[in-house]
């Protein structure tokens, strides 16, 4: 029980600290690894340092090895993170921390042995309970607009009362201070600071405009 707990309290304070760093995270798909530097720069210099990249382009991991080496102001983590194995290749590619959509018990397990602290996804209060079973107390609130959104964020509050969430999914600058105005908020996800069209046309100037607005937002 008391290494269960040592467990718990490190990764709360490993995660904490990523949280701790910016309101928002901004979740990123990078196709062409040409955007990565000058993309994570716009964010980074604007206020939003912690970046999520998501595994779902062949450059991924090369992006997050690139962003971490050569913008150490940076807190480089990934997304989509569905496996030990791609734990083990993002561990490998320097993230400071992962992030999963959901979580089974086989990747709390293989969570439990990375070096990478795994921000696991949760969308019901049975979710947690299995994710608190093994351990955790910081979790992705994922898809948060379709899950019930602050509602159900608020309604989690009184059981759980331990849990801090990062909130991701459907939400956008609009949306996001009532989210960061709940105590077990502790930042948001999304990905509205990097519109497609401003990414296709490598506009940095307006996604670090948008970076800005973000990094503004209060909690
Ligand atoms: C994702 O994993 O794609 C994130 O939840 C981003 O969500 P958003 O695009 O709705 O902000």
């Amino acid at each position: 029980m008391s290494s269960v707990m040592s467990d718990t309290q490190t990764r709360n304070v490993r995660v904490d600290a990523v949280f701790a760093l910016a309101p928002v995270i901004p979740v990123l798909t990078i196709i062409n690894l040409d955007d990565a530097l000058p993309l994570a720069r716009a964010l980074a210099s604007n206020g939003l340092p912690v970046l999520e990249i998501t595994l779902r382009t062949s450059c991924a991991l090369e992006a997050i090895a690139l962003i971490t080496r050569e913008l150490p102001g940076a807190c480089v983590g990934a997304g989509t993170v569905l496996s030990g194995k791609d734990l083990d290749a993002v561990a490998a590619a320097g993230a400071r921390f992962a992030i999963s959509p959901g979580a089974t018990d086989t990747l709390y397990r293989e969570a439990a042995a990375n070096p990478v602290p795994l921000i696991p996804g949760i969308a019901t209060a049975s979710e947690l309970m299995r994710g608190l079973e093994h351990g955790w107390q910081r979790f992705k609130f994922f898809p948060a607009e379709s899950s019930g959104g602050i509602a159900a964020l608020r309604g989690l509050g009184s059981p759980f009362a331990n849990v801090r969430f990062c909130p991701t999914g459907g939400i956008d600058v609009a949306k996001a201070p009532a989210y960061l105005a709940l105590s077990n908020v502790a930042c948001v996800g999304g990905s509205w600071m990097v519109p497609a069209a401003a990414l296709a046309a490598r506009d940095w100037t307006r996604i670090g405009d948008l970076a800005r607005e973000a990094s503004a937002l209060t909690r």
